[in-house]
């Protein structure tokens, strides 16, 4: 591929004007799809190899995937060093807090220089704590610059990091300790919402106590949030450790494309979250294509992705994908609305940011107040809005692109694939349109069917299915569960009859134009303002509660966030909580059970204590049946319902 030793000037050339003999999208990802060994190998061109790979694709034991074979290349190095020629003193980080105390933002621009001093500095601390190539370190931290620099550094010697959201709860948190079982955990005292302190440390001490596994160290940034008691051998403060490593250059080590980059933990059908794996040379080369043909964004310009660095958006497109492809990255701590709602817009002014990317429930945030907080700041520079994590309804839609006068990209995609699956190519074909409601064509890579969920065949079109993608999953998707490949296989790749093919647990429709329509998951994971939770997680959760017999927790629509979780919970004596205080009381400790064990974002909206769960005479919930009640609509069809009169107890309550 003769790029091996290519300078920034000639790789610029390549990000800039490389056509790839490109006719239509169709056509590319035709190509894509027919002969993808030759596909992929002209798109990994878009990133530095170390060492070329040998083997596009190896897929001899479906569903396993390996992307670039024998490749060597390492993700920190095209994210930082690779940009150093031509853009030292350019911005490559800007980090904005409105987590002051009047929410005044604080700002701090990182140039490429200083973002490789840094990651180079953090890395040598990570080494003075022994961590190696391999060697997993937790991230718990708010979004503050030293986040990134963890994650480069940890890419940088090869550690994998695994980025738990700050403020995740202790016993969730434990799990992710046990099964990452981290040698360092890099952490805060607190994060902050609202300008109110939320401490970590004391979560991140009961983790750690909770869990099997225990970390051999973790580094505290002292943020002057929360008090911060510090454990003898084992906490050490991040400042003090990091000025200890002034000056240092830690070179670069060369991994194999097929190694282990980071895991991101994420809900499912169990209760128990699943670690999601991903590979270093498809994941940027992934990452490379999507900036230049999805995000569009140029070398030089600024992207602004307001998502949490726990987020898998945060990863691919705050994180890797706009520092791989040579831009300046804002990310931005505080609430979309502190001090007013037109707080983004001033960052997208002030930096003239080309690309913003966030969730839909932001934008519906925003929706509430006036639009005067937008049209007070010139905008101009803003090319397109996109979105994604969640169904974008049409008003808001309307509204936002109304409001902003850029075209709104909605893209469909999930934790495991970690770009989009769905979106428009305008990189490709400029003028390729999107259609309301729908996230767009499948990407390149991706041959994605909707499969009928008994048969397993395809169907026809506008007619409702599973989503699915057959086998090999593109370049960037996850090889593999984090050491579980019997679950990987079971869990993603065992939903159809007599066909192996990636289910992604949503429903969906493919129209005459080959444009998806995205109609809700066909499992028990819900979207609560972009947070994906698992049912299964709140309902073990609230069983722990020693008053509850049994319990039901749905997903709800809901205005603003989304979907909501309800609870339904019968319990073990009811008479002992007859009276309403009685139930308040009890609703407001099951509630506290959750935020404890889970997060405040998995709190129910509501728990109701029921006689009874509706479910068939087999014993299966009617899970259906309680949301279509919840929202108002129609059950359905109920021959198969055991009690007709849970669910009419249930209507009421929800009705009153
Ligand atoms: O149900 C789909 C929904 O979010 C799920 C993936 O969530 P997560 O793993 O957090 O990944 C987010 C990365 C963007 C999907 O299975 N989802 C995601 N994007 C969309 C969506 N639903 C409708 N439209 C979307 N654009």
């Amino acid at each position: 591929m003769g790029l091996m030793l290519s300078s920034l000037p000639e790789l610029d050339k390549i990000i800039r004007t490389k056509e790839f003999d490109m006719g239509s999208y169709a056509d590319l990802h035709q190509r894509s799809l027919q002969t993808p060994q030759a596909f992929w190998a002209e798109q990994a061109e878009l990133v530095h190899w170390h060492r070329k790979f040998d083997r596009v694709c190896d897929y001899d034991h479906p569903p396993f995937a390996r992307w670039f074979v024998g490749g060597q290349t390492n993700a920190c190095y095209n994210a930082v060093d690779r940009h150093l020629p031509g853009r030292a003193n350019q911005a490559a980080l800007i980090h904005v807090s409105t987590e002051t105390p009047d929410g005044s933002p604080v700002e701090t621009v990182f140039t490429y220089q200083e973002l490789h001093q840094r990651v180079s500095q953090c890395a040598a601390l990570m080494q003075s704590l022994g961590v190696a190539r391999g060697d997993r370190v937790l991230v718990y931290m708010p979004m503050i610059p030293e986040a990134v620099f963890a994650m480069l550094a940890c890419a940088r010697i090869g550690a994998i990091h695994s980025v738990v959201f700050g403020g995740f709860a202790s016993v969730s948190l434990a799990l992710r300790i046990d099964d990452a079982r981290p040698k360092l955990v890099m952490s805060a005292d607190g994060g902050s919402r609202g300008g109110k302190a939320v401490p970590y440390k004391p979560l991140l001490d009961e983790a750690i106590r909770l869990a099997q596994h225990k970390p051999e160290a973790v580094v505290i940034k002292n943020l002057g949030r929360a008090d911060c008691p510090m454990q003898a051998g084992r906490d050490h403060d991040y400042d003090q450790l990091f000025a200890a490593q002034a000056g240092k250059q830690v070179p670069v080590v060369w991994l194999e494309s097929t190694d282990a980059s980071y895991t991101l933990y994420t809900s499912g059908t169990t209760g128990k979250p699943k670690g999601v794996q991903r590979d270093v040379g498809g994941h940027i080369v992934a990452l490379a294509w999507s900036m230049k043909n999805v995000f569009c964004g140029n070398p030089g310009e600024t992207m602004f992705t307001a998502a949490d660095v726990g987020w898998a958006v945060g990863h691919s497109y705050a994180v890797y994908g706009p520092l791989i492809h040579g831009m300046a990255s804002i990310i931005y701590e505080g609430l979309p609305i502190r001090p007013d709602p037109g707080i983004w817009w001033s960052l997208v002014a002030k930096h003239k940011v080309t690309r913003m990317f966030t969730a839909p429930t932001a934008i519906r945030v925003l929706k509430k107040s006036s639009t005067d907080f937008m049209s007070r700041y010139d905008l101009s520079s803003l090319k397109s809005l996109f979105l994604a994590g969640e169904p974008l309804d049409e008003p808001t839609a309307r509204w936002i692109s109304g409001a902003l006068g850029v075209p709104v990209i909605d893209n469909y995609w999930q934790t495991e694939t970690g770009w989009p699956i769905l979106a428009v190519a305008r990189g490709v074909e400029p003028g390729m349109k999107t259609k309301f409601g729908s996230p767009g064509v499948a990407m390149p890579g991706y041959d994605v069917k909707i499969l009928d969920e008994v048969t397993g065949q395809a169907v026809a079109a506008n007619v409702k299915g599973v989503v699915a993608i057959e086998g090999p999953l593109p370049p960037g998707c996850m090889p593999t569960v984090w050491g579980d490949d019997a679950r990987f296989e079971s869990t993603y790749w065992t939903s159809f009859p007599d066909r192996q093919a990636y289910s992604t647990f949503d429903w969906g429709i493919c129209d005459q134009d080959g444009y998806f329509f995205i109609l809700g998951r066909t499992d028990d994971v819900i979207n609560v303002a972009g947070h994906r939770l698992g049912t299964r997680e709140i309902e073990e959760s609230i069983s722990s509660h020693a008053s509850v017999a049994e319990v039901a927790v749905v997903g709800v629509a809901d205005s603003l966030k989304g979907q909501v979780a309800m609870g339904f919970v019968v319990l073990r004596d009811a008479g002992q909580f007859a009276d309403a205080s009685a139930k308040l009381k009890l609703e407001g400790e099951i509630m506290k059970v959750v935020e404890s064990q889970l997060g405040a974002f998995a709190r129910p909206a509501r728990v109701h204590f029921v006689n009874a769960l509706p479910k068939t005479r087999s014993g299966k919930m009617l899970r259906r049946a309680l949301v279509a009640v919840c929202e108002g609509r129609d059950p359905g069809d109920l021959t198969t319902i055991e009690d007709p009169a849970a669910l009419a107890q249930i209507r009421s309550m929800v009705s009153a």
